[in-house]
């Protein structure tokens, strides 16, 4: 076993240790936090449903991001749109046998690798370009941003320029799922790549990146507009309420 498989096999169980242990930290604290005020962003829906529905809404297409710019929405979108196609081809490094969908996303997979890099290099440039967002940018903004960057090019770059013994990549990470450690190939731009990903699982829980557990938890999208109809009580005013 070289020293580069045991250092990478070693990294990625710190990384996913870190990632799924600060991940459920900060969702409890975020499930926790007390929502003392009724504040949908209105015009809000009256009913739980109506709620579920924005919320999907809101997830899946950026509903308020696609009202308040477009341009961000346009680049933001396809970012994601498209990391999510890259993960769920990335799959079939984890499973066996590969399930079927994740067999027939596989060409849409590579589209999306260009896609992210487009979405980020766009979101990239209007942090430089537009004024007012260059005012308010600070270093975590870039850095995310560029190592998001990073990942996508080192990824395409084993696609196209120096392919990887990816048979070998599958082997190595289904060895450390099953306690059946394995050699990872020895192949620089494959190193550079699953260090950065360890980078990313391990800054993940202390990063801005949170705002996707994060937005499930905001009072001004998950609340329901029933003001009149229902007196809002947090859990603490209740308390005093009674005594
Ligand atoms: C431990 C996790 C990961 C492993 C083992 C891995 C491995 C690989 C490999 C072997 C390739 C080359 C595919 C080929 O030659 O067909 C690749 C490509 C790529 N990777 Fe990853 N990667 C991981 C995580 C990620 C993450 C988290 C991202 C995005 C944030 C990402 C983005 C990409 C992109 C955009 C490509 C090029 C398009 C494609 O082939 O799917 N990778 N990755």
């Amino acid at each position: 076993m070289s020293v580069a498989s045991i250092v990478f096999g070693v990294l990625f169980c710190v990384a996913t240790v870190v990632l799924l242990g600060g991940l459920a930290l900060r969702i409890a604290d975020y499930a926790r936090t007390p929502a003392p005020l009724k504040i949908p962003t209105t015009p809000a829906p009256v009913t739980r449903g109506g709620v579920v529905l924005r919320m999907v809404r809101e997830v899946v297409f950026f509903e308020s991001l696609f009202k308040g710019s477009l341009w961000t929405w346009l680049f933001g979108w396809l970012f994601h749109a498209s990391l999510a196609l890259v993960l769920a081809r990335h799959l079939r490094y984890f499973t066996e046998p590969v399930w079927g969908w994740v067999v027939l996303v596989q060409p849409l997979g590579i589209l999306a690798g260009f896609g992210m890099v487009a979405g980020l290099a766009g979101l990239l440039v209007r942090r430089f370009a537009v004024e007012r967002i260059r005012y308010i940018s600070t270093p975590s903004d870039y850095l995310m941003l560029v190592l998001l960057l990073a990942i996508a090019v080192s990824g395409l770059a084993m696609k196209y320029l120096a392919p990887t013994d990816v048979v070998g990549v599958k082997k190595f990470f289904l060895g450390l799922m099953y306690f059946d450690w394995q050699p990872l190939p020895a192949d620089g731009v494959l190193y550079l790549h699953l260090a950065l990903v360890a980078a990313l699982m391990i800054v993940f829980p202390f990063s801005k990146l949170l705002h996707a557990p994060g937005v499930f938890f905001s009072p001004s999208r998950n609340q329901v507009d029933n003001p009149r109809e229902a007196r809002h009580l947090a859990p603490w005013a209740a308390k005093l309420d009674r005594s």
